[in-house]
C-alpha cells in the first residue's frame, strides 16, 4: 500500500523505514500536511501524520477528493485532527496511544531539576570561566508538594518519579489510581486546591474544550508565590500572556514548557535565519528562570521506535482490513 508520510522528520526516518521492512511503499515528505500539499498524497490510500500536521476540514476535503481513506496519526494526541469532519467524510484514523509515558515524564522531571537548579545558567558560566555561585541556590525537592494536573499514562510516570524524590503529591484527575494513592502516597483533589497548595504544579491532561486555558488568570493568582509551573503536556492549557505578568511580578518562580499555544509554524522547524515575529514567545525567552524546549519531551530511541512499528502496524490493519483497537472511530 503506498502511503504518504507528512512532516517526516529526519530523526525519525531510520525507524520507519526499519518497521517497514519494505513491507508498504512509504513516501516520506519533508513538508507540513495543509490545503496546498494534501493533493501531494493523490494515488495513496493513506496517509501519516505528525503532531505538527493540521487536519482541519478544508485540507481533510482535499485528502478525500485524492482518494485517501486512513489517516495513521504519528502521535497519541489528536487534538490537531478534526475528528467530526473525518468522520463525516468516511476516514478511519488511527492513533499511537502509548509509545513512552516514560520519555514525555523524564523530560518533565529534566525541566523541573534544570530550573530548579538554574542548569542552564551555571553551564553558560562555566564556559565563561565564571566559577562563581551567587544567584544558583536551588531547593530540596524532598518534601516540596508536587501537584500532579491528569494521572493518566504519563502523569502516573512523573508521580513515581516524583514519589522517589520525596514530594508529597496531590493529583487532579476526572478519574482515581487506585494503585497510585496506594503505593506512591498520591492524594486527589479539586483543581483549585491543588493549584493553591502545590509548590510545584505539572499538567499532563489532554487538550480539550475543558481542559483549554485550565491554568489561567485566576488560576495562576491562587498559586504559591513562586511556585513552579510545568508544561509537557499541549499549549492551549495555559493562558500565556498571563503567565508572563506573573513572572514579572515574580509570582509565577519558574516556568518550563515543551509545548507553546502558537507553535504551529514555530516549533519543529529551523528559524534560526529568520527575524522572530511572535513577541509572546520572544517575552518569554528574555526571563532567565524560564526554560523552552520546542515539543521534544517524546524525544527517544524508545519511543520514535514504538511510534514507527504501531504506525506500521497501523497500517497493516488497515491494508488487511483487520481489527485495530488503536483506531478511534471504533
Ligand atoms: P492519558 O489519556 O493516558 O491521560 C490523560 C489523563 O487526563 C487521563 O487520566 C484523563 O482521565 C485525564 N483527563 C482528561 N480530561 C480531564 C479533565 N477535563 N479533567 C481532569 N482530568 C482529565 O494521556 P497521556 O498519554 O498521559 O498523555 C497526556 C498528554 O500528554 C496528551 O494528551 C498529550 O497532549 C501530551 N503529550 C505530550 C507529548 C510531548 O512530546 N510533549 C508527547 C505525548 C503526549
Amino acid at each position: 500500500m503506498t502511503t504518504t508520510i507528512f512532516s517526516a522528520h529526519g530523526f525519525e526516518e531510520e525507524h520507519l523505514r526499519e518497521a517497514n521492512a519494505g513491507r508498504h511503499d512509504l513516501r516520506l515528505l519533508n513538508i507540513k500536511l495543509d490545503n496546498h500539499t494534501a493533493a501531494l498524497a493523490k494515488g495513496c490510500e493513506a496517509v501519516s501524520l505528525f503532531v505538527s500536521d493540521n487536519a482541519s476540514p478544508d485540507v481533510l476535503k482535499v485528502l478525500h477528493e485524492n482518494g485517501v481513506k486512513y489517516l495513521a496519526l504519528r502521535s497519541a494526541g489528536f487534538n490537531h485532527v478534526d475528528l467530526a469532519a473525518a468522520k463525516e467524510l468516511g476516514f478511519r484514523v488511527a492513533r499511537v496511544p502509548a509509545y513512552s509515558p516514560y520519555a514525555v515524564a523524564e523530560h518533565t522531571v529534566a525541566l523541573m531539576l534544570a530550573l530548579n537548579r538554574k542548569l542552564i545558567r551555571a553551564h553558560n558560566r562555566v564556559r565563561e570561566l565564571n566559577f562563581s555561585l551567587d544567584g544558583l541556590t536551588g531547593f530540596d525537592m524532598h518534601g516540596k508538594t508536587a501537584g500532579v494536573i491528569g494521572t493518566g499514562k504519563i502523569g502516573s510516570a512523573v508521580v513515581r518519579i516524583l514519589h522517589g524524590f520525596g514530594c508529597r503529591i496531590l493529583a487532579h484527575d476526572q478519574y482515581e489510581n487506585e494503585v497510585l494513592k496506594t503505593l506512591s502516597g498520591v492524594t486527589y483533589t479539586d483543581c483549585s486546591t491543588l493549584c493553591k497548595t502545590s509548590d510545584i504544579i505539572t499538567l499532563h491532561v489532554p487538550l480539550t474544550p475543558h481542559t483549554r486555558y485550565l491554568i489561567d488568570r485566576h488560576s495562576i493568582n491562587s498559586m504559591k508565590p513562586g511556585v513552579m509551573l510545568i508544561n509537557t503536556s499541549r499549549g492551549g492549557l495555559v493562558d500565556t500572556k498571563a503567565v508572563i505578568d506573573a513572572l514579572k511580578t515574580r509570582h509565577v518562580g519558574y516556568f518550563g514548557m515543551d509545548v507553546y499555544e502558537e507553535e504551529e509554524g514555530l516549533f519543529f522547524e529551523d528559524h534560526s535565519g529568520d527575524v522572530l515575529q511572535d513577541d509572546v514567545i520572544a517575552r518569554l525567552m528574555t526571563f532567565n528562570n524560564v526554560l523552552i524546549t520546542s515539543h521534544q519531551a517524546f524525544l527517544t530511541d524508545t519511543a520514535l521506535k514504538n511510534i514507527a512499528d504501531t504506525t506500521i502496524y497501523n497500517l497493516d490493519c488497515f491494508e488487511k482490513g483487520a481489527e485495530n483497537e488503536n483506531e478511534l472511530f471504533i
